[in-house]
Order: C-alpha cells, then structure tokens, then sequence
C-alpha cells in the first residue's frame, strides 16, 4: 500500500539536529535548534522550574488524572494574564477565552481547525517570508491555502517594511495574517512600535484576521511585558483574534509540550462560543492536554515570589544571548571578516539570520561540523564562550571561499 510514498527530506530543523547529534567530530558545535543552552553548551532546567517540581511532587493530593478539555484552569488563566497583562481590559469583560494546547505547533493547529471550521476555510493564510518552517505545513494540514507576505530585505538585513504594508493591502479582505509576537523566528527582527501601530491600522482597514505566534515571551528584552507589546496593541485596538502562546523556551519546558491557545472577541458571549469549540476541537485532536508541565508553571504563575524568580531566569538567558551576539561580532571584526556583521547585535531574541547562503551553510556544516539551519540561522543561545572562537573562524573562512 505504501511502498511507492516519496521520500520525505529530513526537517529543516529537527534534521539538522539529528545530523549534529550522530556527528562524532568532538569539536562539533550545535547552533540549530532554538533551545536555550547554558554557558556550558548543555540544557538549562531553570531552577525555579526545580523548585516548582519540588512543591508538585511532595503534594499527597496529587495524582495522573486527566485535565479538563480546556486544560488546567489555574494554569490558562494565569497564563491569559502573562499574555494580556493582568491588568487588561479584555480578561476583565471576558472577552478571552483559554484553552491548554501542546506548546506553540498543537496551539496553532487547533487554531488553524477552528478558523476552518467556524470562520472561513476559503480564506488563504499569509505568513512571514521567511518564517518558522512549521508554520506553513500547519495551516496546509488544517486544509488552508498559504501565501506569503514580504517581511524581509535580505541585501539590507532589515524588515522589508514597505512592501510588508503592500502585502497587507494587496491581500483580500479577510485574510489571516500569522503574526510573531516578538523575536521573529528566523530573523531575529521585530517592528518597532511605530511600525506594529501601522501594521495594526492596515489590518485594521483590510478587515484581516490576526493570528499571533506567541514562541520566545521573555527572550527579545527579557522583559515579558514588552515582549506581549504587539498583542496589547492589537487587544487594544479592538481586534478580534488567536494567540497561541508557548512555555517551551521561556519555562525550558521544551518537551512538555506546554502552550495556551488564546480567543479573544468582541464581547463574553462570543468568547465563550468560540471557547467551546476550541475545547471541542482539543478534545478531538489531543483528547486532553498534558499535565505536568502544566502544574508546574501553575505553581510559578500563581506564586509572587516564583514569578519573580522566573523574570529573574529570563533575565539570565536573554543576557547571556545578547553576550554572545557582541562576542561573536568582535571575533569577526578582529578577523576581518569581509562584511559589515553589526546585524548580529541588532538582530533580537534566540536567532540571528546570519546572511550566509545555503551553500555557505552546507559548508559550515559538512567541512566545520558547526550545525545550523540551510537558510543561514543559528541558534545564538548555542554560542559560549568555549566555541565561539572556532566558529567566528569558520563564518570568516567561509565567507573568504
Ligand atoms: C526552532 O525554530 O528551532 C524551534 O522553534 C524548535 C522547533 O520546533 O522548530
């Protein structure tokens, strides 16, 4: 039945990954996936996440049954005012509705059923070019049409601002545009507030459905409030709209499959309608969300002092990124490596879109053993102290062939 299905490549990604992992080169450096890593190249478990473990695990209440379909409650509503602010005027007047997803890609994928099922399955999807590689096969399973919109200038490494507001007003009126809330994931390249404010007015005009990616909270200032900036202004604004929202990088949550899956409408009722079809569509795809992860940032979320303690831990990680960026283009400045690379430090969040072709990354990763992803991005938070040096050297020698 199945002996003639083509080939399918390895992810753009996760494959990229495996090959550094089965590569045996000691001096191998993984700069691929977006997932924080210490000073010592190894996993971060944050030890607040330990200290939430703790209280979880000595609980004699506690036990393996099933969430309800919407999640844990004490999880999404804390999770809600992460997002929106605790002090937003949505949550306030109910017009949000929370459901528990399985961290950024199920969030997204009941999403993208429900807005096929209860909005409008003719409509097409635009995404970022370029963006997440997951974000289009998502939407194409969901059985949505996918086009892109113009985000990036690759020969000024900038937002491509205008032809990104001629996208949104070339797209007919409707549309859903997929939207990262911050750290754009590959380029490392945010709006600033006065562009988010005309992005909104723009979509605003077009009537276009916004749907925000919610992946780094926390990485691109360290600061969770600045980084929900994008959103708040929409919320503000009045729009209608998903977030999918996911703790696997801000909690280190990464195999937890925690997310939040967020509704926001015009009023309560329409909020609880939706809310129930999203729970509906969850109770479908993953029947009931996954618990652990989820008691545990409950424990965070709902604890003054844990709360602090994680700002604190995001604090660490996204400086110590922001160490690596300066770092790596003082070594190439030393060097002399042909180029201008200031991009680097102005680039935000986990990645920077390097500027190197798929041939010059082939090169990296075939001849150096340095792993990142074909279309030029690492993972600066796989950068330390130990291996940046080598792989400066390797960005400058492969420029120079
Ligand atoms: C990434 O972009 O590297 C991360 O979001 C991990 C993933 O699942 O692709």
């Amino acid at each position: 039945l199945f002996a003639n299905l083509p080939e399918v490549p390895p992810d753009p990604i996760l494959g990229i990954a495996s090959a550094c992992k089965a590569d045996s080169f000691e001096g191998k450096v993984d700069l691929s996936i977006g997932a924080y890593r210490d000073e010592n190249g190894k996993p971060w478990i944050l030890p607040v996440v330990s200290k939430a473990e703790k209280i979880l695990t000595s609980n004699p209440e506690r036990n393996h049954e099933y969430l309800p379909m919407g999640g844990l409650p004490s999880f999404t509503s804390a999770a809600a005012r992460i997002i929106f602010g605790s002090d937003s005027k949505e949550l306030k007047n109910k017009q949000i509705y929370s459901i528990q997803g399985l961290s950024g890609t199920g969030s997204l994928f009941v999403g993208a059923c429900f807005l096929y099922e209860c909005y409008d399955r003719n409509k097409t999807i635009y995404i970022s070019d370029p963006t997440w590689t997951n974000h289009r096969s998502v939407f194409g399973l969901a059985g949505f049409k996918v086009d892109v919109y113009t985000y990036w200038d690759s020969s000024l490494k900038t937002i491509s601002f205008e032809k990104y507001i001629s996208s949104i007003r070339d797209a007919p009126e409707g549309s859903v545009f997929i939207l990262h809330a911050c750290a754009h994931n590959p380029t490392g390249s945010d709006p600033t507030k006065e562009q988010w404010q005309i992005i909104a007015n723009e979509m605003k005009a077009k009537k276009h459905f916004p749907f925000f990616d919610s992946a780094y909270q926390g990485f691109a200032t360290g600061d969770l409030d600045n980084d929900a900036y994008a959103i708040r202004l929409f919320a503000s604004m009045g729009f209608e709209m998903l977030v999918a929202q996911s703790f696997a990088k801000n909690m280190g949550l990464y195999g937890e499959r925690l997310g939040c899956l967020h509704i926001l409408c015009k009023d309560s009722n329409s909020a609880t309608r939706s809310g129930k079809f999203l729970e509906k569509m969850s109770r479908n795809i993953v029947s009931s969300a996954p618990r652990y992860g989820a008691e545990i940032a409950s424990i965070i979320l709902n604890n003054d002092e844990l709360l602090q303690e994680w700002k604190q831990c995001l604090v660490i990680m996204s400086s110590r990124i922001l160490e690596m960026r300066k770092a790596l283009v003082e070594k190439l400045v030393e060097l002399k490596t042909p180029g201008d690379w200031t991009h680097i430090t102005r680039q935000i969040g986990m990645f920077s879109f390097t500027g190197l072709n798929t041939e010059q990354s082939t090169t990296m990763i075939e001849k150096y053993h340095v792993y990142l992803t074909k279309n030029g991005r690492i993972s600066v938070a796989g950068l330390n102290e130990k291996n940046i040096g080598y792989v400066a050297s390797c960005i400058d020698k492969v420029v120079r062939s």
